[in-house]
């Protein structure tokens, strides 16, 4: 049987589909609008976040029967032979496997010709980064004075790398990583229509894991969807993503936060024990403790809080059960052993040392509550003005 992964099946196919890109897809919209097409742009950031997307997009746009349109059909014989990626008009090449500069001169002798049966010709060319100087003195002759039928769109992931003579010719769009939301709804559509349930909190967390790629984060789906049976569970997600079951890490806090050392120390043991690594363990708790601190801060319907998708009943009861001041001592011991384990100490060792020296914070809370009592006297009015 004929498998597509998620990531192929669901490219977007229109504008509209394209997620946290808004204003590439408005501007690109806009233009075709009102007839001011670019005669080059360059997309650009990081990987997998639409920027082939959006050039096949923007070709079918120009391409389509009904076009130019700001919504090409998707049916006509056009539109379906670019988003296979086989339009004798619209071409694809990926600048990394095209080394030698005779290939960029016959693509720009070829430029010249008319386009066989779509309106224009449209070359799309991937990992711009990637060509010679040289290539890019053949490609800047036609970009200079382009034929009228022919459009340049080139993508690349370092942008830096692009001479600034190219960057002067062109029309740029910085793709951005996509809004954590953006990929946790796109995520759950897909869901639905591949029939299966994965519940919310798997998917803010799977959406976390992946830094605001989408093509990452749905090749991570694809891979639970296979992992887990009709209904996916977090621990599914655990053992995909080798982390510590989540219900161990709010344990784990909780006794941090009560200054519990011992049963503390057995619950970072049993949170490692499923093989998940001291600094995965780690980067859980800070997650989990920092949710804590903005709950506390901005409160559970918070935008920030439902933007970190990280809010838990066990973080709510945390940051009820925890002081703001201990918290953020808490945090800070946190990122102390991140620090730590960066110069390469060991990790385990210095999860435990952190855990010991969270755990004995209740002292610290004590203290800060006398200085809280303190305050208040100072700043109560004398007992003599007191009305009796
Ligand atoms: N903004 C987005 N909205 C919806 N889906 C997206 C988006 N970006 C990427 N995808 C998904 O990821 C897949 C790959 O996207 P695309 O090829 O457009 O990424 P890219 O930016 O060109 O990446 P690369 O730099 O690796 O070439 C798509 O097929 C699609 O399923
Ligand atoms: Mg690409
Ligand atoms: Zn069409």
């Amino acid at each position: 049987m004929h498998y597509e992964v998620i990531a192929r099946k669901y490219r977007p196919q229109t504008f509209a589909d394209v997620a946290g890109q808004e204003i590439a897809s408005r501007t690109l919209a806009n233009a075709i609008r009102k007839g001011k097409v670019a005669h080059a742009y360059l997309f650009t950031g990081p990987r997998g976040v639409g920027k082939t997307s959006m050039a096949r997009i923007l070709a079918k746009a120009l391409c389509c029967e009904s076009g130019p349109t700001t919504e090409p059909c998707g049916v006509c014989e056009h539109c379906r032979m670019i988003a296979g990626s086989h339009h004798p008009d619209v071409l694809e090449v990926d600048a990394a496997r095209f080394g030698h500069v005779q290939d960029v001169k016959e693509l720009c002798d070829n430029a010249q010709f008319s386009p066989s049966s779509a309106r224009m010709r449209i070359y799309i060319l991937d990992e711009v980064h990637m060509l010679s100087t040289a290539a890019w003195n053949a490609l800047l002759k036609v970009l200079e004075e382009p034929p009228p039928h022919l459009r340049f769109i080139f993508a690349t992931t370092e942008v830096d790398k692009v001479l600034p003579t190219v960057l002067s010719r062109v029309q740029r769009f910085d793709f951005r990583p996509i809004p954590l939301d953006g990929i946790v709804a796109c995520l759950r559509a897909i869901a639905a229509k591949e029939g299966q349930e994965v519940a919310d909190p798997v998917l803010f967390r799977l959406a976390r894991a992946a830094g605001g790629g989408m093509r990452d984060a749905q090749t991570l789906l694809d891979q639970l969807l296979a992992v887990g049976g009709e209904q996916v569970s977090e621990d599914d997600l655990d053992l995909l993503l080798g982390t510590a079951r989540g219900g161990d890490i709010a344990a784990l806090a909780g006794l941090l936060i009560e200054g519990r050392p011992a049963p503390a120390l057995e619950a970072l043991d049993r949170a490692c024990a499923g093989g998940a690594a001291p600094g995965v363990v780690l980067e859980q708790l800070v997650d989990h403790v920092r949710s804590v601190l903005l709950v506390q801060a901005c409160g559970r319907d918070s935008q920030a809080v439902r933007r970190l998708g990280t809010c838990t009943p066990e973080v709510e009861a945390h940051a009820k059960a925890c002081s703001p001041e201990k918290a953020i001592r808490l945090c800070q011991i946190l990122i102390g052993c991140q620090q730590a384990l960066r110069q390469g100490v060991d990790p385990r060792l210095q999860l435990e040392v952190a855990c010991v020296r969270m755990s004995s914070l209740g002292q610290v809370q004590d203290l800060d509550g006398l200085l809280r009592r303190i305050e208040r006297l100072e700043t109560a009015p004398p007992p003599a003005a007191r009305p009796r």
